[in-house]
């Protein structure tokens, strides 16, 4: 199949599909935001904090989302991209392995974060050992991330690609964390192995 087929097949299954449809019709910035609404869902997080990170926030569906929860009072987004704002959010645009940088962006806010969240997706190679490395490299930026900013007890929600990388990343996370759950929500794209990661009371 030539490239032009090829992205044209994905711009049609793009438009056909339905979470797609249903992110229109509910004015949201993606379909990413079916994820975290089933997340939580399943466990029902959102409605017992009152600070979040969000990291990968772009465009921002998740960011909105977060607002619809009136018991949220500090949201913070961080991406590489541009984000439009949202009302009350502060957006940050770095990358999130730039720990210096979360030292500025941190500034105003001292006490630390109930929740973490990650729907972070690095460049895919194709070239499955890099891809997989890249992975575990982003994991282990957000666990410093959580070890700056993440209360004791805290929750980390992230995204991950199956995968050979999966295993230790795992085992790291279980040092870090009581326990971890692996949630794959319905809006995920079964052919796609990407998984989220509750990783629940964080150890500090
Ligand atoms: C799947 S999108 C997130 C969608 C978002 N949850 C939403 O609801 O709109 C993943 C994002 O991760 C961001 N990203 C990838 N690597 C990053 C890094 N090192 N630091 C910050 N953001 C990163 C990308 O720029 C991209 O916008």
């Amino acid at each position: 199949m030539t490239k032009v087929n090829k992205t044209s097949n994905w711009v049609r299954r793009h438009a056909e599909d339905p979470f797609v449809k249903k992110s229109k019709q509910d004015k949201y910035r993606s379909r990413a935001a079916y994820k975290l609404k089933a997340i939580d869902e399943k466990y029902n997080f959102l409605r017992k904090i009152t600070s979040v990170a969000d990291l990968g926030c772009a465009p921002g569906s998740w960011l909105q989302v977060l607002k619809e929860f009136k018991n949220i009072n500090f949201i913070v987004g961080i991406d590489l991209l541009n984000v439009e704002p949202v009302d009350g959010v502060y957006i940050a645009k770095q990358d999130i392995g730039d720990y210096d940088s979360y030292i500025e962006l941190f500034e105003k806010k001292d006490s630390k974060l109930d929740l973490v969240l990650s729907d972070i997706a690095p460049n895919i190679t194709g070239i499955s050992d890099v891809d997989q490395s890249n992975f575990s490299d982003i994991a282990l930026n957000i666990l410093g991330f959580c070890r700056f900013k993440l209360k004791p007890k805290g929750t980390l929600i992230m995204k991950y690609f199956l995968g050979s990388s999966f295993e230790v990343t795992l085992k790291t996370l279980n040092n870090n964390f009581n326990k971890i759950n692996v949630f794959k929500p319905p809006s995920s794209k079964k052919k796609s192995n990407e998984v989220y990661l509750i990783c629940i009371e964080f150890k500090d």
